[in-house]
């Protein structure tokens, strides 16, 4: 895959959290949302590349936009495949809370888990405990091998979970089992790239949240050396149906980061609010400053891109 092609994605990153910045605190999750849409959307029609969206913002008949399978980019160049969030962390910007961020992530046709978008099970940790996870087992016989893995007490280990009643018997078992915990209100794609930050001082994401930010998780761990694995959960028959016309039968499988995110793929995120790797957009005048990460699996680099937009001198995705 072209290596510029991230570069590239940025400007789309941008324009989605610019778009969405607009609506920090206005309590309108719905508005911030669809801004962060629209704007990616005409972002990435400036772009040649022939992409198609894997993970987006819904199916057809949901979301207009981004929905899975919609086509983007000028349909020239490369074929990849897109797994995108304009907004993860919908109500964090409408509160102003922090750790929202638009978010892109590619691979080449056929590289990501065509990922329904139900709750999955997911376990997310750094490179220091890459292999050291197994999401059939407990929570604290995980607990025991990352913290034997990272070299730790199982009490000083930073567990990230999302603060949801159906998490309440988990909780219980990692305070049981000696961890601390940092409860999060939303957003788990940030909170599994905190893992592999050793500066964030979390060393584990456990817990269910939304599959496709898990697809969008896994490859941030790609490109990170970090590990993951998860597990789809089927709540009725509906998403069992659904899960099969994506081509998803086994209902047990267990998905190691490979199987959610294949091959050479990209990372990339703007920040919308401020959060522990990225700082929101913060506006300027006729402009504005937006913080960025670009990674790729291949070489492992990971790049942070400062930007001062003029918009006096560019087009705007309606921001
Ligand atoms: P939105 O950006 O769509 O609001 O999602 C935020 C989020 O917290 C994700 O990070 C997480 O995977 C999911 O929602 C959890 O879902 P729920 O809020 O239903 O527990």
């Amino acid at each position: 895959m072209d290596r510029n092609l991230a570069l590239e994605f940025v400007r789309v990153t941008e324009a989605a959290a610019l778009a969405s910045g607009r609506w920090i605190g206005r309590g309108e999750k719905n508005a911030a949302d669809d801004a962060a849409v629209t704007a990616m959307r005409g972002a990435f029609q400036s772009m040649d590349f022939d992409g198609l969206v894997v993970i987006g913002e819904g199916e057809m008949d949901e979301a207009p936009m981004l929905y899975i399978g919609e086509r983007v980019g000028r349909g020239t160049g490369p074929q990849i495949d897109i797994a995108c969030d304009p907004l993860e962390g919908t109500t964090i910007t409408a509160k102003g809370g922090s750790e929202a961020i638009a978010v892109i992530a590619a691979a080449a046709r056929g590289c990501f888990l065509a990922a329904p978008d139900m709750y999955m099970d997911k376990i997310a940790v750094g490179p220091m405990a890459r292999g050291a996870i197994d999401i059939s087992k407990s929570p604290t016989w995980n607990l025991q091998e990352v913290a034997r893995a990272v070299g730790k007490a199982v009490e000083d280990l930073m567990v990230i979970i999302l603060d949801r009643p159906r998490h309440a018997d988990l909780i219980k078992e990692v305070r049981a089992a000696g961890a601390r915990i940092r409860l999060i209100s939303d957003g788990d794609v940030s909170a599994a790239v905190a893992t592999a930050q050793p500066e964030s001082g979390v060393d584990i994401l456990i817990g269910s949240g939304g599959a496709p930010e898990g697809v969008i998780a896994a490859a941030a761990l790609r490109c990170l050396g970090g590990d993951m694995q998860a597990k789809l959960i089927f709540s009725s028959p509906e998403e069992i149906a659904r899960a099969k016309t994506m081509g998803i039968t086994d209902q047990d499988r267990v998905y190691q980061l490979e199987d959610m995110a294949r091959g050479h793929v990209m990372f990339v995120a703007t920040g919308v609010t401020n959060g522990s790797f990225l700082s929101g957009v913060r506006f300027s005048g006729r402009g504005a400053f937006t913080h960025s990460i670009v990674m790729r699996s291949e070489t492992g680099t990971v790049r942070e891109i400062h930007t001062r937009h003029h918009f006096d001198r560019k087009p705007r995705y309606g921001w």
